[in-house]
Order: structure tokens, then sequence, then C-alpha cells
């Protein structure tokens, strides 16, 4: 009799830069002969690519671990592995609390799996959480799309956010180089990818820590650099990256966003508070004002653009006058998106330490009113979109609603409209839309003639 496959489940929490990383161990794993099973319930190996950046996501870890740690004990040979930053945070004290799992591994060790599995298999319980430098990645990645891929450039983070775990989890910043960078696209390309993102957590940084200078003294392998490097790969027709740091963001990158054509016209830029003296306390390095002008410039060059970010409310100390300065800067931008998220201490962070820390209350109505206004400028930025013409790179099938296929304008406003997915995937069609909602659009395909651009009002 022929034994079953082996079998491997994933469960990703957290950022983009987690996804990525999932993708490419998952590709480890297929190389190493696993099959992918959708069902945790139904695979020999389960990996936790965890998330540790509030209290809740990382509670969440537990809970999904403890069920599987209660089955390992009829199904001994089952592997329990928890990657990410929860398993780069814990180390050999998750070990100590659930012990059945065989390896904890931290992000830096990601494309390191089938060395560290082998381990597993010849009897070890492994923790792989040291310093490394991040090696080139060799395997074919297993990506969720087939048409959107995502593209890491620079791990880790050199900031020092007073509230933040990710320089703690990630460790400092390495950049691949723009050949590596440039190959993976070309790759992408060829196997029928259309869009991709670059990936950094302080995408801006990229290149600091490679070596070159331009004859004027300029620094060399800047984002912007990379950008104009990596444009022209035949195949790609869009190009984002995140995400963005305003202490960073320049007016030279702004240029080449209005310059490069696949440059798609959305920002992801995090502000956090909208107030100077918490921005200070968070350790921003920006003001409100300069977070405005970079705002102002982005919108002098590409005033379509469509701008995200991130926030934080009730960081420790945060005065209602304070919160009200955040509410005050997402009504003066009238941002397209916003990730809202209460303050959560996390440890081996400054400010988890600080005295003035806010009660639950406190933050639960801060998140809930901002939240509130967020929902009412999404809703009016969308209205700018009813009646226009915009390409839209189709993605996947609606899962609501087989009728109708979904994917990305050029902005990142998710978008539906009538088609059949298996002729429409990978397509860039222009739709006019129809119906706008806060955070989605609806439309339906138009004739438009060959080389009109999309952003049209008809
Ligand atoms: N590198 C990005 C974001 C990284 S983490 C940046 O610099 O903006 C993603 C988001 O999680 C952050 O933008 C922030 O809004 C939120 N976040 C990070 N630490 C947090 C904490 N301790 N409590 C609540 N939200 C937090
Ligand atoms: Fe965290 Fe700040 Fe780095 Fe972003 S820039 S990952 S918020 S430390
Ligand atoms: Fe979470 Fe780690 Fe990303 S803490 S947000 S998965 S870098």
């Amino acid at each position: 009799m022929i034994p079953a496959p082996r079998r491997y489940h994933i469960t990703t929490f957290g950022c983009q830069m987690n996804k990525a990383d999932s993708e490419r161990m998952a590709g480890i794993l297929e190389t190493m002969g696993f099959q992918w099973s959708e069902d945790a319930n139904d695979a020999d190996v389960i990996l936790y690519n965890t998330c540790t950046i509030r209290d809740n996501a990382e509670q969440k870890v537990y809970s999904y671990l403890g069920r599987q740690a209660k089955r390992k004990h009829e199904q001994p040979d089952l592997t329990l592995i928890v990657a990410g930053c929860v398993a780069q945070q814990e180390g050999e004290t998750l070990l100590r609390r659930v012990p059945e799992v065989d390896l904890v591994m931290g992000p830096q060790h990601a494309n390191r799996l089938q060395d560290l599995l082998e381990q597993v298999f010849n009897g070890s319980q492994v923790v792989a959480t040291e310093p490394v430098h991040i090696m080139e990645d060799i395997t074919q990645p297993r990506r969720d799309s087939t048409v959107t891929a995502w593209v890491n450039v620079i791990y880790g983070c050199n900031e020092r956010c007073t509230y933040c775990v990710v320089p703690n989890v990630r460790g400092v910043e390495q950049s691949r180089t723009p050949e590596a960078i440039g190959a993976e696209m070309e790759q992408l390309a060829q196997l029928g990818y259309k869009e991709v993102t670059l990936l950094g957590q302080n995408i801006d940084a990229y290149g600091r820590d490679l070596p070159g200078v331009t004859p004027e003294g300029r620094r060399q392998n800047t984002l912007t650099d990379l950008l104009y490097s990596v444009h022209d790969v035949v195949g790609i027709e869009r190009l984002r990256f995140a995400t963005s740091h305003p202490r960073y963001f320049t007016e030279r990158l702004i240029r080449a966003c209005a310059e490069l054509p696949k440059v798609c016209e959305h920002f992801h830029i995090p502000f956090q508070s909208g107030d100077n003296d918490v921005l200070k306390a968070m350790g921003r390095g920006y003001t409100r004002e300069k977070y405005r002008r970079i705002i102002d410039t982005v919108r002098h060059y590409i005033p379509d653009a469509a701008i995200s970010a991130d926030a934080i409310v009730a960081f420790p100390g945060e005065t209602e006058a304070q919160f009200e300065n955040t509410l005050q800067l997402v009504k003066d931008i009238g941002f397209d998106q916003l990730n809202t998220a209460a303050y959560s201490p996390r440890p081996g962070t400054p400010a988890a330490l600080w005295h003035n820390q806010l009660p639950e209350e406190v933050k639960a109505d801060r998140l809930q009113r901002l939240n509130h206004l967020v929902s009412q400028t999404a809703a009016e930025r969308s209205q700018r979109y009813l009646g226009r013409i915009e390409e839209v790179l189709v993605e996947e099938q609606n899962p609501k609603n087989p009728a109708q296929v979904m994917g990305r304008t050029r902005t990142n406003r998710l978008t539906f409209f009538p088609g059949q997915i298996e002729q429409l995937r990978g397509q860039l069609v222009p739709i006019r839309v129809t119906e706008v909602r806060a955070f989605s659009l609806t439309g339906e395909p138009v004739e438009t003639a060959v080389g009109e651009r999309s952003g049209m009002l008809v």
C-alpha cells in the first residue's frame, strides 16, 4: 500500500510580512513532499505563523495552539510549529508553556524551515530565535494568488516607536539587493502575475544598509531608485509598496510615483496620532504639520491619490483634547481607509512601563468614535468614483455572489462587477462605477477605446 501523503496546514496571523513568510514556508513544505490541508485537523504538520502587535493577537495564538496541543495526545506524530513574532518574543518560554510544541522559529528563520524540521524529525525539540542574516530564498513560494504577489524588499525595522514590538521581534533592517528583487519580479512576470506589492515594515528605509553613493554624493539604492530599476519588468502592470514612514517619505519618491505609470495611486502612510505631544511620546520623529505637508505634496503631484493610514487611540497619557486632534486630522485629510487600534502595552517596549496608562472604557470609547468618523470620511471619499471609469485588476470571484468577480482599482478600492472568473482572472478591465459604499464599489464593464486612461469622468 502506498502511504498517504503527509499533509500540512498553515494559519497566518498579522501583517503582510507574515503572509509573505507563510507563502515561502508553504513552498518549502511542498518541496519536502507535504500537501496542503485546508483543515488543520487533517494535517500532520501544523504551522502557526503568529503576530504579537497587540495583546489580543497574541492570545488568539494560544487558544488555537491549545486545541492542537490536546490533539497531539491522541496523535503523537503530529508536528506543531510556532513561527513568526510570538515565537520570536517568547522563545523557550513558549515550550515551557505549551510543551507539545516541536519547533519555535522566529521570522528571520522562515527560509530555514526545512533544515529546522529535519532536526525535529530526528527527535529534537527546536528553538530558532537567534538573530541571523536572512538568506536569499531558493525555494518557490506557494502563493495564495496567481494575480498579485508580495515581494519583500527590506526585513526588520530600526525605528524605536515607544509602543511597538516589531523591532524586538523582526530584528534590524536587512535590505535585499535590487538584483534579487528584480530577479524575483521577472520570475513573477513569467508566471503571469500582474501586480507586485513591495514590502517592508519601514519601506522608506530600503537600502540604508546597502553600499553605494552617486557621484553627487547621494545615497544610492533608495526606494525611489528601486522603483525605477524594477519598473520595466514586462508583464507586471501594477506596482505598490508598503509601509511608508512619514519621517522618511520624500518629495523625490512622490515625484517618481507620479512619473512611473505602473506605480498605483495609493499610499499607505500611518500617522498614528494627530497630536504633536503624543507623536513625540511615541518617538515618531515628525509633527502633524509635516504629515499634512506630505499629503499635500502627494495630492499636488497626484491629485486623485488614495491615502490610507494606521492610527492608535488612547496611547498612555493621551488627553481628550489630544485625541480630538486625531479626529481633526482624520477630518482634514479625508482618508480613503484607516486601520485603527486601541493602544495595547507590549512586552519589552518603553510605553508599556509608563504609569499613565488609560482605562479600557476610554480606549473602547475613543476607538468607537474614531471608527465612526472613518466610515464617514471613507464613504465621502468613495462618492468621487460614482459614474467614473476605473481600471480593475480582477483577482477572484465574489465569494458572496458567484455571478460577480472582484478586484481592485489602482487606488486600491475593492470593486465588484458581473463576470466569470475563469475568463477574467488577471485581466485589467475598465469598469463604470454604478454603486459606491464606504470601502467598496460595484460597477459594470465598459468598452473603451484602446489607450483610454482609467479615472476619466464620463
Ligand atoms: N511599520 C508600520 C506599522 C507597523 S505595525 C509603521 O511604522 O507605521 C502596524 C500597526 O499596528 C501600526 O501602524 C500601529 O498603528 C499598530 N500598533 C503597533 N503597536 C501597537 C500597540 N502597541 N498598540 C496598538 N496598536 C499598535
Ligand atoms: Fe513599529 Fe515604528 Fe518600526 Fe513601524 S516604524 S514597525 S511602528 S517601530
Ligand atoms: Fe504582527 Fe509581526 Fe507583523 S507582530 S504586525 S506579524 S511584524
